[in-house]
């Protein structure tokens, strides 16, 4: 298995001649990034997996130092795929150098919305690691999950605006059979909570069916409800929006839409999204 932790080694090992993707990632790998994983392979004569905790990306230290990280199974889960995949797993100072502080970005409004509305700076430092990746590691190919939309949607801003040649693809949320969208966090909850948490998913469902039939404000408002009358989650947002421009959409027209939703369901935070126009 090729494991580097210094980029500048890394980009020796690497050949410019050929096409190179690159699946930035967290770690505490599951199927939903071996699925960006696997598309990378398709898609690119190399790939080059990054795992690193991003620090600049939590605004809430206790969240960063209780996220999972586990490199051994990391490592194995991608050697079982291929083990022809590149593995970058820096320290910070790889990265950061001495300063451990987000570039300032100007992403207007989709940066303030839901996931920015919650988790301030949030996506300053999701922009700061991607540029920081995209520009040492020149990528052709990054792979994105749309299970962080407002994210997918962050980084295609950035790489216009920075100039960055390297294409962003946005890759469909892997589910569990039972609905629920895979996450790092989701290793967090209970064996109840997991019994529980494919709510999400069901109210997402029929958020969709009802698209065409009722307003978007009638729709919000059926599953604010459902929500409020669950006792296990603490909805913070259920949303509307266009996936161009992420502006709020108030009925069924050609532009394509989707719901967002977050919420807790005990102490874990859980997000995730659907397309309306899609079955
Ligand atoms: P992380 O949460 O580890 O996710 C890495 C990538 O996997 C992201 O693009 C995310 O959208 C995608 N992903 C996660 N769960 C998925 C699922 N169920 N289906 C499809 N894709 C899924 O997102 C990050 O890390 C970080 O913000 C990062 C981009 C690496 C920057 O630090």
């Amino acid at each position: 298995m090729n494991i580097f932790n210094q980029h500048s080694i890394l980009n020796d090992f690497i050949d410019q001649n050929q096409t190179v993707g690159l699946v930035p990632t967290m770690g505490a790998l599951h199927k939903g990034h071996m699925s960006l994983i696997e598309r990378a392979l398709n898609e690119n004569d190399q790939v080059i997996v990054t795992v690193f905790v991003n620090p600049t990306q939590f605004e809430d230290l206790n969240d960063l130092k209780k996220y999972p990280k586990n490199l051994y199974d990391d490592v194995k889960m991608i050697e079982k795929v291929s083990p022809k995949i590149i593995i970058y797993a820096p320290e910070s100072n790889d990265l950061y150098e001495s300063s451990i502080i987000s570039s300032s970005y100007e992403f207007g409004d989709i940066e303030n919305i839901m996931e920015g509305n919650i988790r301030v700076g949030h996506f300053q430092g999701v922009a700061t690691i991607v540029e920081k990746l995209l520009t040492l590691l020149l990528p052709t190919n990054a792979y994105f999950g749309e299970k962080d939309f407002q994210q997918l949607l962050i980084i295609k801003s950035l790489v216009v605006q920075k100039k960055i040649s390297t294409a962003i693809i946005g890759c469909p949320i892997y589910r569990d059979n039972n609905g629920l969208a895979l996450s790092s966090r989701n290793s967090f909850l209970s064996e109840s909570e997991k019994n529980k948490a494919p709510f999400i998913f069901e109210q997402l469902k029929i958020a969709r069916s009802l698209w065409g039939i009722e307003s978007a404000k009638t729709i919000i408002k059926r599953i604010k409800n459902s929500f409020l009358s669950n006792h296990n989650f603490k909805l913070d947002y259920f949303e509307i929006r266009f996936e161009n421009n992420l502006l709020n959409a108030e009925k069924k027209s050609e532009k394509k839409v989707r719901a967002f939703i977050a919420a807790k369901l005990g102490k874990i935070r859980l997000i995730d999204n659907l397309a309306l126009d899609e079955f």
